[in-house]
């Protein structure tokens, strides 16, 4: 599964892609708005940090004005994948710049049936808000789950990005769904490495190992 972080924030995408933990970026306007940054400087800044797509959305809800602004988004470098939302002016820009060879992002999706026309409008990546499912009492997962049955039955190419991502269970539970990729803020992602066996584990090497009295270097 790809990991994705869910952040316009230059330090924390620095430090994971240093990690190797990072195959690209999603952002949205209120990621953009929380960095206090020109929308279309820190996306250029992205771009050059990660070489997988980064998602940059559109704010248009007509279908003329979205690919007016897809022409600015989609200049800024090769791994931009433009953003649209789950509505048919989105699905019609998410044909034509699909058609054209942009990749596309098609979000704020939350139904199985959604997720099928983004398919077939030719998305790069679908992008399914578990946590906003679950905080509205239905359950994300199922959502993901429908969303892998009906792409494996058609062998649709669209990717399933699982977004809205709140917990370690959550990636867990779209790994083991077979989620092609998931976008999380990075903190979710830093959680992921935390066990407190492992912590206990290197107290115990670490009180044995001064008992040595030798140092490696
Ligand atoms: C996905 O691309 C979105 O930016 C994101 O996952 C939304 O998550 P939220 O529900 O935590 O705002």
């Amino acid at each position: 599964m790809k990991f994705f972080a869910d952040t316009a924030d230059i330090a924390d995408i620095r430090d994971l892609a240093e990690g190797g933990l990072l195959d690209g970026v999603t952002t949205n306007p209120s990621l953009i708005h929380k960095a206090g940054r020109n929308f279309l400087e820190v996306v250029a800044e992205i771009c050059e940090i990660v070489d997988g797509p980064v998602s940059a959305e559109v704010v248009a809800l007509d279908y003329a004005t979205m690919m007016r602004e897809a022409e600015v988004i989609r200049k800024i470098a090769d791994n931009i994948a433009v953003k649209v939302p789950l509505t048919l002016d989105g699905l019609k820009t998410c044909k034509a710049l699909s058609d054209d060879g942009t990749m596309v992002n098609v979000t704020l999706c939350f139904s199985a049936n959604q997720a099928l026309l983004a398919a077939k409008a030719g998305a790069t990546f679908v992008s399914p808000f578990v946590g906003r499912h679950d905080d509205n009492g239905f359950d994300g997962m199922d959502l993901i789950e429908d969303i892998r049955t009906i792409y494996d039955n058609y062998d649709f190419g669209t990717e399933i990005l699982v977004a809205s991502v709140r917990h370690p269970i959550h990636v867990l539970q779209a790994a083991k769904i077979g989620a092609d990729v998931m976008t999380a803020p990075p903190a979710v992602i830093r959680q992921l490495v935390k066990h407190p066996l492992t912590d206990k584990g290197i107290e115990g090497f670490l009180a044995d190992w001064a008992k040595t009295g030798q140092s490696i270097c």
